[in-house]
């Protein structure tokens, strides 16, 4: 992967990055989404904390965890409103927007954060451990995004930005949350696309970071930061300096800022008229062939280090 050079600063952005813009973060009341939100206030941007409080597996909702956000942000100077709804119903996606325009007249920013786990693996999973991962990050995305959007549309400005997951190049124990995070990139593309020509952009972030969240997954990441070093990239993606910017994937862990790549075919056979399944058995290996798959691969090599008697890393 090419890359720049690393920059050593400490790199806290200049206050007031976002000044009076106004923003809506989901899943603020906890690490990322928090992060995000303290960031925006702390640059300035007037923040609708959004949370509906809720276990790690999305149960249990409590409005404590986003007014305590509101809090903290009151504390520090900035000024931020709760709104401790759930971003599974288009009630509470049009709450979230309608409540940046009641207080602050339009809506410049939305940041979609939330998200819950139900672990298993495919064979084993239930319908009420697919559809709730589905609804808080897909649909979730959706609900807040279609009503930013109206509005945005209207303005002719605004930003939206996404919470997708290296997970969406596909996982072993989390079917439902690559897809979903599969279609949270698809859909911010489509908004990219649709929106393009009234000045909306719209964007997705990758992040990595030590949460809550992160804690749960059962193996070693390779890479890892804090909730804090994600808020900047956000920040930059929400402010006047990235109007340029849209329909991309960005990581963003620690230090690090990477972008991915966007998906077109790269070969191809033909034939005059239709393959047959013979057919295609003799070509395709050796034309068009398969694209390397990262969790592939590993599986792979762990396969064949526990073959060769070696502990195998995940
Ligand atoms: N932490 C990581 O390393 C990592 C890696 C890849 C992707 N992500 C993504 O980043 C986002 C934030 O993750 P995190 O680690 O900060 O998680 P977290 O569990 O710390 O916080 C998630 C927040 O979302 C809220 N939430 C859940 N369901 C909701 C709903 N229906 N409506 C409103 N709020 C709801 C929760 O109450 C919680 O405060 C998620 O979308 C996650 O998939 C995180």
């Amino acid at each position: 992967m090419a890359s720049d050079s690393a920059v050593t600063t400490k790199g806290s952005a200049v206050a007031g990055y976002l000044k009076g813009k106004s923003i809506a973060v989901t899943g603020a009341g906890r690490g990322i989404g928090r992060a995000v939100a303290l960031a925006c206030a702390a640059e300035g941007a007037n923040v609708v904390v959004a949370d509906y409080g809720v276990g790690i597996d999305g149960g249990d909702p409590t409005s404590e965890v986003a007014d305590a956000v509101v809090g903290e942000i009151a504390a520090a100077g900035g000024t931020a409103v709760a709104v401790a709804d759930t971003v599974t119903t288009m009630e509470g996606g049009s709450r979230i927007v309608q409540t940046a325009v009641d207080q602050w007249g339009r809506i410049d920013g939305v940041v979609c954060v939330a998200g819950i786990l139900r672990e298993r693996m495919l064979f084993n999973m239930a319908e009420d451990e697919w559809d709730p991962v589905i609804e808080t990050h897909l649909k979730g995305h959706f609900t807040v995004f279609r009503h930013a959007a109206a509005v945005m549309r209207k303005q002719q400005s605004g930003a939206l930005v996404g919470f997708t997951s290296g997970a969406f190049a596909g996982s072993v124990a989390q079917a439902n949350y690559s897809a979903a995070k599969g279609g949270i990139v698809s859909l911010v593309r489509s908004a990219a696309a649709g929106l393009y020509k009234y000045g909306v952009t719209a964007n997705c972030i990758a992040p990595i970071a030590r949460t809550r969240m992160s804690a749960n997954v059962p193996m070693e990441l390779a890479e890892m930061g804090d909730a804090e070093d994600v808020a900047p990239m956000v920040a930059f993606l929400l402010g006047d300096d990235a109007r340029h910017i849209t329909g991309q994937v960005y990581t963003a862990v620690g230090g690090k800022i990477a972008v991915w790549n966007q998906p077109v075919e790269v070969r191809a056979m033909y034939k005059d008229g239709r393959w047959t399944p013979e057919e295609i058995a003799a070509r395709l290996d050796s034309s068009v062939g398969q694209e390397r798959m990262g969790v592939i691969d590993r599986l792979a090599a762990m396969a064949a280090a526990a073959a060769a008697g070696d502990k195998p890393n995940a």
